[in-house]
């Protein structure tokens, strides 16, 4: 056996005797997701944390989806393989200075994208991801309501929603910032047949241009029941490998976006974390209660895409 597959051996044995169960996001390298039990976008993962018997979760994804789970599933051993895998969106709001709005806004509700920091969705009312936003936003009562730190994902939301002010925050993700309108038109012409499908936290000007709108899932599940045999995608590049590997007949191109932090876990660090069985993430009772709510909240209303 190479050393590469008796590392896969291993990690494959470890989970079996340990109990542990690996969620992957779609955004995770190659082989991290075909060690997985789970790949998915940040719904499917926060649901499947929830769910889960095993004892031990080892995530394989940016911290704010590492909490997630934690907060989720608090009587299970939580394990980040590399805690410098941060998401620099949800470190773009900080629990200060959503005080300050919320004291300038005490009527209104705040809408927390997924991507934040645990101590930030304790301070809100529901969270969302890409898949729901427009359906979480909806299902609020109140006319104006505060929408946390993506201003892209808050602004195409907005195009559904005619009787609410959403009072946006100026949060983006670095990596989805960089795909541009010029470079997805000329992908387009080389593939004329291509659809082009794209993720809310895409700009505006790309949004406009895209046939479909969709979380990392929302576009797995497109690509394999559409007609179309090509298909231009606009996130994070490691996307391609799951819809190449589940539609092995159709064609994707990716656009030159990559998450650095998604990188970080390397399957070296998922064997070492599940041997040690560290980094742990570990969260404060109160902590875990208050963001809990929020969370479930998002989980119950669904789907969007
Ligand atoms: P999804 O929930 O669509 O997978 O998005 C997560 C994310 O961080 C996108 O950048
Ligand atoms: Fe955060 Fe963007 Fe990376 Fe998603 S792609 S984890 S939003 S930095």
């Amino acid at each position: 056996m190479s050393g590469y597959n008796e590392l896969i051996q291993k990690i494959k044995e470890l989970k079996e005797e340990k109990n542990a169960i690996i969620l992957a996001h779609n955004y995770q390298l190659p082989e991290i997701q075909d060690v997985a039990d789970f790949v998915g976008d940040s719904l499917g993962l926060a649901r499947k944390a929830s769910e889960t018997e095993a004892e031990i979760i080892v995530f394989c994804g940016v911290d704010f989806m590492a909490e997630t789970a934690k907060i989720l599933s608090p009587d299970r051993i939580v394990i980040h393989p590399d805690t410098n895998a941060k998401c620099p969106m949800a470190a773009m709001v900080d629990v200060e200075s959503l005080g300050w709005v919320k004291d300038e806004n005490p009527q209104a509700p705040v809408v927390a994208y997924v991507n934040t920091t645990a101590a930030v969705k304790a301070e809100t009312d529901v969270c969302c991801t890409s898949s729901n936003a427009v359906k979480v936003i909806k299902s609020l009562r109140e006319k104006d309501i505060i929408f946390i730190p993506d201003k892209n994902l808050g602004l195409y939301a907005k195009r559904f929603i005619f009787d609410k002010n959403l009072i946006l925050w100026p949060g983006f993700c670095p990596t989805h910032h960089k795909i541009n309108k010029e470079d997805i038109i000329a992908l387009k012409k080389e593939h004329p047949d291509a659809e082009i499908l794209v993720h809310p936290e895409c700009k505006p000007d790309v949004i406009d241009i895209a046939d479909h709108v969709f979380s990392t899932q929302g576009m797995v599940d497109h690509a394999s029941k559409s007609d179309s045999k090509e298909f231009i995608i606009g996130t994070e590049r490691e996307l391609c490998y799951r819809l190449k590997k589940e539609n092995p007949t159709k064609e994707f191109y990716p656009m030159e976006a990559i998450c650095p932090n998604m990188k970080k876990i390397t399957i070296d660090r998922v064997l070492k974390s599940l041997e040690n069985l560290d980094p742990k993430v570990t969260l404060s009772k109160d902590i875990i209660e208050r963001a809990k709510l929020p969370l479930e909240r998002m989980i119950s209303i669904g789907r969007g895409d």
